[in-house]
This record gives C-alpha cells, structure tokens and sequence, in this order.
C-alpha cells in the first residue's frame, strides 16, 4: 500500500498517526502517504453545516448526505481507483486476515462517520464495504480508522526494524506470539528460561514455536479450533 484517505470531521485523530512511533515513520520515509478530507470543506451554506436532525425524530444528528457525497467523489477523483471503506459497528469485524486483506490493497479509503449516523443513502450508493473494530460501540469512526491504518502499516514490507517481526505478530498463523524477555537474566527472583541464553538458535526457536502453541492452547483454544496444529508444527516444535 502506498497511500490512505481518510474522510473525517476530526482530522487530528488520525494525523497523530504521522508524527508517533511506526505509524510516524512509515510516513516520514514515504512508503505511505496519508490524505485527510474534511466533508465540511464541501458544505456549500454559510453555516458550513455536516449535520442534521433525523427525520422520524429520536436523539443524535445524521451526517447530510451532499457534502459527504461530494468529499467522496473528490477522494475518488484522485489517484487510482480503490473501494471505499466505512467504519461502523455493523461491518465485518477485523481480525488479522481483514488486515492482510487490507493491507494487500495499493490504496485505503477509509470513510469515518459519526456514529449516530449517516444518511443512508450515501452507504447505498458511495460505500463499497464496511468494517468494524469489534462488537461494542464508538461515538464515531476515527479511533477504528486509527486501529485499522497502525495494524496496516506494520504489515508493509520493510516498515517495521526486523523484517521478520510483523511474521512472528500474534495471530499470524493462527498463533499468539512467544513471551519475551531483556536483561537482566534474574530479576526479582525470576529467571530467563535456560534455552534463550543458550545461543542455539535451531533449539530457540523449537521452544519459541512451541511456547507460542502453548499460549494458544491456553488463552485462544478457538484460534487452534480454526488452524489446526500441522505434522510439520508438531514435528518442529517437538524436536
Ligand atoms: N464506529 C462506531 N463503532 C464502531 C466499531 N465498533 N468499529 C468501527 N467503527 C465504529
């Protein structure tokens, strides 16, 4: 991927993710650009308005449908084509092969909304997909946009420091990742396991793979239900 939009009333939520850790420098290097688009820039009342109440009453505003409408069409109008991607809690729920799917793509349009609503004739006719963040509800899109672009980003191909981190990720694979330790070697009377101070690599990473079975057993059992342990993990973890 080399380029996101986002399409949000509240650009400095996801224009943190530029100056901050990966995110800032996935940026800063220029593998990705990022293009925020604010729909009041495309009201055309003096009062600049995004906003309005829902027909058939009840709490909350609904986003209007033109200046939506018109932002959409102006991001599509640029660059090369790409679905547009609405967050809300009624989408697919993103879990590691949602990000790959994503991250995959040469473009992200990412469309935040409030979460009250938007017009639904805009999802009908300008939104391709929509995908949510998990089964509980945010007050807009932005905070699911940033969750989307961070799990994006570090999927690119040399973004993070180790090329092969965002390999040993957890939940690549259908596996949790291994636990971790720096120095010291004894801390508060624990040790680090005998093995990783042992500098045999071959036999590391056999109790990297198999701690990292262990965990799934233990704390995501339905992960090993979906991508079940092969001879060839079985195998290498044993040996
Ligand atoms: N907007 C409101 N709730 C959301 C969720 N759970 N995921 C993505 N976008 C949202």
């Amino acid at each position: 991927m080399r380029r996101i939009d986002v399409i949000t009333l509240f650009p400095e939520w996801v224009e943190s993710l530029k100056g901050l850790g990966v995110t800032g420098r996935a940026m800063a290097q220029g593998t990705i650009s990022l293009h925020c688009w604010n729909p009041r820039d495309f009201t055309e009342d003096v009062h600049r308005s995004v906003d309005d109440r829902p027909y058939g009453g009840g709490p909350g505003m609904v986003m209007r449908p033109e200046p939506l409408a018109r932002c959409i069409e102006a991001v599509l109008a640029e660059d090369i084509a790409a679905p547009v991607s609405f967050l809300g809690p009624q989408g697919r729920v993103l879990d590691h092969d949602g990000v790959s799917e994503l991250a995959g793509r040469a473009r992200l349009i990412l469309l935040c909304g409030r979460y009250e609503g938007v017009d639904e004739r805009v999802l009908q006719t300008l939104v391709d997909e929509e995908w949510s963040i998990g089964d509980y509800v945010l007050s807009g899109g932005e905070p699911a946009a940033a969750v989307v672009m961070d799990a994006v980003i570090r999927q690119q191909p040399g973004v993070l420091g180790h090329e092969e981190s965002a390999l040993r990720d957890s939940f690549v694979g259908g596996r949790l990742d291994c636990p971790h330790y720096t120095r010291p070697a004894s801390w508060r009377s624990r040790d680090v396991p005998e093995v990783l101070l042992s500098g045999d690599h071959a036999r590391i990473e056999r109790w990297r793979l198999a701690e990292a079975l262990h965990r799934t057993r233990q704390q995501r059992p339905d992960l090993l239900a979906r991508y079940p342990v092969s001879e060839v993990e079985r195998a290498a973890a044993k040996k």
